[in-house]
């Protein structure tokens, strides 16, 4: 079977046992801080798992996109080194939402490995929770007597918490999990050693495959496990290890999901691939690997950058660039070279990758050509610090940070390099030196939150906000968070009209107001945590027990809206007027203005900006209405030609956002205007680059766009008032410039005469003090560029000459010392004469030996600088 067909026959094993086939989430998390991309099958379902939503489907199955290469699950450092691990793999899954528990997922697993995959029973080990004490959790009976129907009792060992009790993060769902193993060794290897012996000992050949969670739990944030409202199941098995298994290959990369990516690596680097432990291998493996967490992460809207969830795929990309470089010895992109094969890969499981093909691969290769520029100035930089640190020390932090900061190497990429060199790196002191750098930042970072606390047995809120903007409310359940010293309260209610911060358009604020009370409690903020709609507000109700009045703030809302449905007519325009490359890549939307960045390659020209301006405003005064279908199934939209974003997570139904069949229709949960004619007017006040690939445009609408007409209208008048009212105000400019030009050529003209005026003034002024020509002067001047021009002159072709000229220009002194070449600078030195004659006019300046200048505050003391300058020449050696 191909990697293809496995997974097909994954998918309708389950269909055949009543299971609805579900998306992969995307890969990165939104609306999730405890989460930046989605490490387990379970993370889009956790409100299913905790009861707080209702479950669409109480079966599901599906193929998910994970990532493990930061927090709880983390498998980054062993990705290529062994034949196993990935950063970006797939996790196929079955699910029950408390429907089914233990007995079915083990069945089920047991039949279709050994009856639809035909693995070898004797090859394989089951493990069961052993239970707790610390935790007050007890043995998993019934997941052993379900196994002991179907295998040996010597095949099913105990598990402690650590491999047997699995926890998505710190707090969240969890429960006791039994796995599936499976031995791949030769036969002589097996009759060795007893494979039993091996399961969860990191053997390369006996792997875990499968593991089947038994989901009753939820930890809390106080370390406490409290009992889920049912009982589910989550399983999880690794596809790329389970292809590999039914294929019988030595490692995931020989199956056929990796080895036409192995042997484009080594097309294009003219490397061969032997599947060995050396640095050229592991390099290929890599590559493979990480090229993939890439492009999907691209894929779904993350770009690299320096923080967060895009630092952790600049990190990644960064690493593979290194081993390219290091031992594929490529100098130049090639990781980007490898995006058209994993596209047409997965064109048909997520053709996200297919369908923004050249947009990833273009960001790739800016990415690598910006690394590759500091990656060898770095890697020498290291290399040297290495050698030097040859006894047993670790490499200096600060040394670690400077790479980080000037280089850009990744601490993991160093803490890589360095170990490859048997060394280690001070990572106390690197972290110090980052804190220093980034001591707000920090701050930033600490948030506490506190548990919650339920007012009521309520799970979930509902939103009116698209048809009210007040309406009764009762508080469900609160907690605060305190973050930089200042604590809101986070507030879910089970009616609310407030619109949380979601698909780039600001949440709402307003006002809860008791209706007991009779106090108005003001909303600062409305966000999405997973499906829970939270108010965020500086002063918790005494009361939480009454009933409120929830109400939005309406002038806010409705500025908001219309900016965002401009954005929609925004999205189209571009598609229209540029091309259907032309992909969201992020948005904001709020009451002054909205923000729109999208793929395309070049900048727009001033022909295509108004042409999608007024393409936009034409859909405005048509005046279309909206359509809006707010629970139609995905499936429906998208044959309707429904526009989806990438990395946006949508359920089985959806909501549809349609101005105009023909021009323009969203999957979109933000609010929108019932005719066009609301966004009243569109301009397009920006248009700038964000990222290799991604254009921004800046755009207003309705009052803004009004009060900006307005003025500008407003310094039109006050111009044309300057201007004495002239029929055509640029006319006028141009008239004005052009005589501005004309004088200050006269301007300068009679300058250059006054300059030679004075010039012919002063070669009468010069004096013999002490063997030398002196001339000390107070002159009149326009400005100072014409004492640095008149000193050059009075220089020129001039023999044993000094001067000390000084000047009032716009009221302030200005000094200049010039001596002649053949004065030597222990004679008369003009910088430190201009330094010691400039305190007079409380100024300061400098220079060179022979020409210096000086500026100050102080035009009354002018003459007395001068004079002093005089007193020294007279003073010095003849
Ligand atoms: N949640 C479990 C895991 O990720 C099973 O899907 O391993």
């Amino acid at each position: 079977m191909n990697s293809g067909e496995i997974r097909q026959n994954f998918l309708q094993f389950f269909q055949e046992k009543a299971h609805q086939l579900y998306p992969s989430a995307p890969i990165v998390v939104k609306n999730d801080p405890t989460l930046m991309f989605t490490n387990a099958g379970m993370n889009q379902f956790k409100d299913w798992f905790l009861g707080n939503e209702k479950p669409a489907f109480n079966r599901v199955a599906n193929s998910q996109k994970c990532l493990r290469v930061s927090g709880k699950h983390n498998d980054l450092e062993e990705v290529g080194v062994d034949h196993y691990h990935h950063t970006m793999f797939e996790m196929l899954g079955n699910w029950s939402f408390g429907n089914y528990f233990k007995q079915d997922a083990i069945q089920w697993a047991w039949e279709l490995l050994t009856e639809k995959f035909n693995l070898d029973k004797n090859r394989m080990y089951v493990t069961v929770f052993e239970g707790d004490t610390n935790e007050n959790l007890s043995y998993d009976q019934e997941s052993f007597d379900i196994w002991s129907a179907l295998i040996q009792a010597n095949r099913i060992l105990n598990g402690n918490k650590k491999d047997n009790f699995w926890e998505m993060g710190d707090t969240g769902p969890c429960g006791p999990c039994s796995e599936i193993h499976y031995d791949m060794r030769s036969d002589k290897d097996r009759n060795l050693i007893d494979g039993s012996t091996l399961v969860n000992q990191d053997h390369p050949e006996v792997i875990e495959i499968w593991n089947l969670v038994f989901m009753e739990f939820n930890r809390k944030a106080d370390g406490s496990l409290v009992p889920l409202p049912a009982k589910h199941v989550d399983t999880g098995m690794g596809f790329e290890r389970l292809c590999r298994v039914i294929q019988e290959k030595k490692s995931n990369y020989d199956t056929d999901v990796f080895s036409p990516l192995i042997s484009e690596i080594a097309r294009l680097t003219n490397k061969t691939y032997e599947g060995t432990q050396s640095k050229k291998d592991i390099a290929f493996r890599v590559i493979a690997d990480h090229i993939r967490t890439i492009a999907f992460t691209l894929a779904d809207g993350q770009l690299p950058s320096s923080n967060g969830a895009g630092y952790v795929v600049r990190r990644i990309l960064r690493r593979a660039v290194r081993y390219a470089y290091s031992f594929l010895d490529t100098k130049s992109p090639v990781l980007f070279q490898l995006i058209p094969l994993v596209a047409e890969q997965f064109k048909t499981v997520f053709p996200e990758v297919k369908v923004q093909e050249q947009f990833i691969a273009k960001v790739i290769q800016e990415e690598e050509n910006a690394f590759l520029r500091t990656l060898e100035k770095g890697l020498d930089h290291l290399q040297v610090a290495l050698q030097k640190n040859s006894d047993n020390k670790p490499l200096d932090g600060q040394l670690v940070f400077e790479l980080y900061d000037t280089f850009g190497f990744p601490l993991d990429l160093t803490r890589l390099i360095a170990s490859e060199n048997n060394q280690f790196i001070d990572e106390p002191g690197f972290n110090d030196a980052l804190n220093k750098q980034k001591e707000r930042s920090r701050a930033d970072a600490q948030k506490e939150t506190g548990d919650w606390i339920n007012v009521q047995s309520e799970i979930s809120t509902r939103f009116l906000g698209y048809d009210k903007l007040t309406c009764e409310a009762d508080i469900i359940k609160y907690r605060s968070q305190v973050a930089k010293g200042k604590t809101l309260h986070q507030v879910v209610l089970n009616y609310t009209p407030f619109y949380p911060e979601g698909g780039g358009q600001v949440g709402d604020t307003g006002f809860i107001i008791g209706q007991t009370c009779g106090k108005s409690y003001p909303v600062v903020d409305t966000k999405k945590e997973n499906n829970l709609i939270i108010h965020l507000l500086p002063q918790l109700p005494e009361n939480v027990n009454q009933t409120f009045t929830a109400k939005v703030n309406t002038d806010k809302r409705t500025l908001t809206t219309r900016n965002h449905s401009a954005t929609h007519l925004l999205h189209a325009a571009l598609r229209q007027v540029l091309g259907k490359h032309v992909a969201q890549k992020g948005s904001l939307v709020n009451d002054a203005y909205l923000r729109f960045d999208f793929s395309h390659f070049a900048k727009l020209t001033d022909e295509e900006i108004e042409s999608i301006e007024s393409l936009v405003n034409e859909q405005i005064s048509k005046n279309i209405a909206l359509k809006e279908e707010r629970e139609i199934s995905i499936d429906d939209a998208m044959a309707q030609g429904a526009m989806a974003l990438f990395g946006e997570k949508y359920g089985e139904k959806v909501r549809m956002i349609c101005f105009d069949p023909q021009f323009s229709i969203e999957l979109c949960g933000g609010t929108h205007v019932k005719q066009t004619a609301e966004i009243g007017i569109f301009k397009i006040v920006s248009e700038s680059a964000v990222a290799a690939g991604v254009r921004r445009i800046e755009a207003i609408s309705s009052k803004e766009a009004l009060t900006r007409m307005n003025s500008q209208e407003q310094t039109l008048a006050q111009l044309q008032a300057l201007l004495n009212k002239p029929k055509d105000i640029p006319t006028a400019v141009q008239k004005l410039q052009e005589e501005l030009t004309t004088l200050k050529n006269q301007l300068a003209q009679y300058e250059i005469k006054e300059i030679a005026a004075t010039k012919q003034q002063l070669l009468s002024k010069f004096e013999q003090i002490n063997g030398l020509n002196v001339l000390v002067s107070a002159i009149d001047i326009p400005h100072a560029d014409a004492l640095k021009d008149l000193c050059f002159q009075l220089r020129n072709n001039r023999t044993l000459t000094v001067g000390i000229l000084g000047s009032i220009v716009q009221n302030k002194p200005i000094l200049a010392v010039f001596t002649t070449d053949d004065i030597s600078e222990k004679r008369v030195h003009a910088a430190q004469v201009i330094k010691q004659i400039s305190k007079h006019i409380q100024g300061g300046g400098g220079g060179q030996a022979f020409f210096a200048t000086a500026g100050g505050s102080s035009p009354s003391g002018l003459n007395d600088a001068l004079n002093e300058g005089l007193q020294f020449l007279k003073s010095i050696d003849a």
